[in-house]
């Protein structure tokens, strides 16, 4: 049996609650075979980048690397989150072209494959994770590593023409093809790289999810959506009633249905646009006022950025603004939280409210669409209202499908799913729920691997 090997910029390690699907998913699939985890500490080192760390629990053995605050910087808060986040979120209005923070990026790939290589044995199947990470493949070549290489790509792939806004776009996106497989959120994520492959990158599709990119490499590439461990969210879940987080929040309604949306503080999940909505929902259906609080937790999420620092502002401001407008002396129509929660009370959290509110504005997936259906009581389920541009949209049918930008949709869903008669939220409910069952993450991490080995 090979041994699985995961690259991902963010390392779950033990003990720690990390915000994030990537960090939930990836140590699911690695619980369940054993292996090797790679990544950043999430440590800066004053001194030097490079320092290498280790540990082991169970069979998960992590090999962690502390960043200088320079590299930190500019490969980190720099070209992954100023350029290439907003740019993958279709945000070419925020993306900042720098050539300081690209060569950080380059810098802290090659220390990646520099440090990595000599751990690889010919028989590992290699699984590089997200937009960090985009070179690293070539350099691991060039370290002369010649086991299997996969890539997925956890953000959404955008259409063509704004890729191309890159500078170097035609580099980066060519070293795709140092993989054997790359693997995608969506069919349109899918669709979309052959796109960009045809139209920019000098390559073909000889078939769907197969194509000859402009070095003339055959690259194999496929959409594998990500899930979550479903049996054990719903687990979880059930046995969260007893919590004291969870009891607490349930005593303070006073009665009032919740509303519930659990985001990193992030300008991809449309958080303004979602708040704005609920105050049109408090505007437009008077007669449900009083009759719902709106839970909103946001932790605080690459707060060195600067267009983070903006967003959190405004949140503080519109959350303000929203409650002085509507509340009365004892009803608070929303409670704004930047702290992060363990999963454990998450999902209790989830299981107490009768509306998910998952809006992103883009998403690659978003698995608290997900993990908000597989927490809800079978018998008393609640509704999940959902962006059309997540990825989960693609599968969740039996959510409230809404368009974030159309806040009176968004309103009217909210209210829709106040008043929605329990026979018809169970069907949407058990709908999704037998899909969750089947498409969970040991499904997602089998079929990806498979389909690696098969490349
Ligand atoms: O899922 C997308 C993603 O960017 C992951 O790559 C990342 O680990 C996660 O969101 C959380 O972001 P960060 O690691 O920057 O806190």
């Amino acid at each position: 049996m090979s041994r699985l090997v995961i690259v991902s910029n963010r390392v779950a390690l033990p003990g720690e609650s990390r915000a994030g699907g990537l960090a939930v998913a990836l140590h699911a699939a690695l619980e369940e075979t054993g292996g090797m985890w790679f990544g950043w500490s999430g440590r800066i080192d004053p001194d030097r980048s490079g320092n290498v760390r280790e540990q082991t629990e169970g069979d998960i053995r992590y090999v962690t690397l502390d960043l200088s605050q320079q590299d930190h910087d500019h490969y980190y808060n720099g070209f992954a989150n100023r350029t290439l986040w907003p740019l993958l979120h279709f945000r070419v209005d925020l993306a900042d072209y720098n050539r300081e923070t690209y060569a950080g990026y380059r810098r802290v790939n090659a220390l990646f494959a520099e440090k990595l290589a000599p751990l690889l044995r010919d028989n590992d199947l290699v699984w590089i994770h997200d937009y960090h990470l985009i070179p690293l493949a070539v350099l691991l070549r060039e370290h002369g590593v010649r086991c299997k290489l996969g890539f997925f790509l956890h953000v959404p792939m955008p259409s063509s023409d704004l890729l191309a806004a890159l500078p170097q776009h035609g580099r980066l996106f060519e070293g795709l093809s140092a993989h054997d497989l790359v693997g995608f959120q969506t069919g349109r994520d899918l669709e979309r790289f052959q796109d960009y492959v045809r139209l920019f990158g000098r390559g073909r599709v000889i078939e769907s999810g197969v194509l000859e990119t402009g070095g003339g490499r055959l690259l194999h590439a496929g959409a594998f959506p990500i899930s979550i461990d479903t049996g054990h969210i719903a687990h979880l879940a059930s046995q969260s009633v007893g919590k004291a987080s969870v009891k607490r929040l349930a005593d303070s309604l006073s009665g009032r249905s919740l509303a519930i949306g659990v985001d990193r503080l992030d300008y991809s999940k449309g958080l303004p646009e979602r708040f704005r909505a609920f105050e049109r929902y408090l505007e437009r259906h008077p007669g449900q006022l009083g009759r719902m609080t709106y839970l909103q937790i946001a932790p605080v999420s690459r707060g060195d950025v600067a267009e983070y620092r903006v967003l959190r502002n405004e949140l503080e401001r519109l959350a303000g603004h929203i409650n002085g407008a509507h509340a009365d002396p004892d009803w608070t129509p929303m409670r704004y939280v930047n702290r992060n929660y363990p999963h454990a009370s998450l999902t209790g959290f989830y299981r107490l409210a009768r509306v998910g509110l998952v809006t992103p504005l883009r998403d690659g997936m978003n698995l608290v669409a997900k993990e908000f259906v597989a927490a809800q009581d079978p018998d008393d389920p609640g509704v999940l209202v959902l962006s059309t541009f997540a990825g989960a949209a693609r599968e969740l049918e039996g959510a409230l499908i809404v368009n974030p930008y159309d806040l009176d949709g968004v309103a009217d869903a909210i209210a829709q799913a106040m008043d929605m008669p329990l026979a018809e939220r169970r069907e949407r409910w058990q709908g999704m729920m037998s899909h969750l069952q089947r498409h969970d993450i040991a499904a997602w991490r089998r079929s990806y691997l498979k389909a690696l080995r098969a490349a």
